[in-house]
């Protein structure tokens, strides 16, 4: 595929967009939450993506001092509410079976370590699920419960509160055997250009990182911070929130949160984080 060079989307950016001129590249911060957990938010870049990123950065480093700061400290970070409904969800029973999640999995801190790491994944079906897909197949096969709308606040909360088990940890997703159709058509998917603008997601975050367009400093579109709390929404966004926003913004109709081409796109932008690790949740502008 014919990738837009610099000065071409720059041009063309310019006049749709307001693309601004170039900043400095990512902070130069280190993430240390809490003065006690220490993140990782840049590392040499996965060997599948030889030929289009060197090093892979966290958007943390793109943001501003003061949303940086927010997440370094839990007391400051707005997602603790989220997380803390999470936990209380955790041990509550629901639906028919007077279930909880903890009557199966036990503590949160021991049955979800790990997990979000590991997402999205193929499960035993051969389907490649989101955390959003795993925790309602368990509410209405398991507890006899009502599925949770993929952006409800429910679902935010509950997905919050798994995340933050694997803060700290290297994003860990398969990329082959059964994940190798999924990963191959969300890469064909990042590259193809959507829109009136015609643009990639490629264009955006990886020919145009550290770029300024609108207002806004162009990061990499890692998903190792999600799910996270946007100040300009007052609220939590999940990772397929953020794609719809991103797929809008380049004019283009879009596919829905919870659709196919969603999960697979997930999969795909997750492994383009290899390497990072997972901030549990995170705080952006
Ligand atoms: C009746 C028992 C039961 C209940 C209740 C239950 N689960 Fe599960 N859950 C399971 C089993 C069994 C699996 C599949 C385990 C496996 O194959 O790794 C699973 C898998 C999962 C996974 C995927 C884990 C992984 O590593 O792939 C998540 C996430 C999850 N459950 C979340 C929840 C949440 C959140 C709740 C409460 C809303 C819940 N579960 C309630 C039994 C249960
Ligand atoms: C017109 C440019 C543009 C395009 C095209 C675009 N995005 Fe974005 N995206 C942005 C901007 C601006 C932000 C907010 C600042 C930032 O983090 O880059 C953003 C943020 C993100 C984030 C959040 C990163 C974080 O750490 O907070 C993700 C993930 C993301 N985009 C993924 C995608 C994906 C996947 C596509 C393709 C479907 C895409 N974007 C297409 C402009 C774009």
């Amino acid at each position: 595929m014919q990738r837009m060079s610099r000065t071409t989307f720059a041009a063309a950016a310019a006049l749709m967009l307001g693309f601004g001129p170039a900043v400095a590249g990512p902070a130069e911060d280190e993430l240390v939450v809490n003065d006690e957990i220490t993140i990782t938010t840049v590392a040499p870049a996965a060997a599948h993506l030889e030929g289009h990123l060197d090093t892979v950065y966290s958007g943390w480093l793109f943001r501003t001092e003061d949303s940086r700061a927010m997440q370094k400290d839990d007391f400051e970070n707005p997602m603790f509410i989220y997380v803390e409904r999470g936990l209380e969800a955790w041990d509550m029973a629901d639906g028919s079976e007077g279930k909880s999640c903890a009557d199966c999995h036990g503590s949160i801190e021991e049955g979800m370590k790990g997990v979000r790491a590991k997402m999205p994944k193929v499960n035993a079906g051969g389907a490649l699920w989101s955390m959003e897909d795993y925790i309602n197949s368990c509410r209405t096969e398991r507890m006899g419960a009502e599925a949770w709308k993929w952006n409800s606040g429910e679902m935010k909360d509950m997905t919050s509160a798994i995340s933050l088990q694997s803060r700290g940890m290297p994003v860990d997703v398969a990329i082959d055997g059964p994940a190798a159709e999924f990963w191959q058509r969300g890469k064909d998917m990042y590259y193809t250009r959507y829109g009136q603008l015609e643009l990639s997601c490629a264009n955006c975050h990886e020919d145009n990182y550290g770029n300024n367009i609108r207002a806004d400093h162009l990061s990499q579109g890692q998903t190792n911070g999600f799910p996270l709390y946007r100040l300009k929404d007052g609220a939590a966004v999940s990772i397929h929130q953020r794609f719809v926003g991103c797929v809008r913004d380049s004019r283009a109709e879009t596919f829905a949160a919870g659709s196919q081409e969603f999960r697979e796109l997930e999969l795909y932008v997750a492994s383009r984080g290899l390497g990072l690790q997972i901030e549990g949740v995170a705080v952006r502008p």
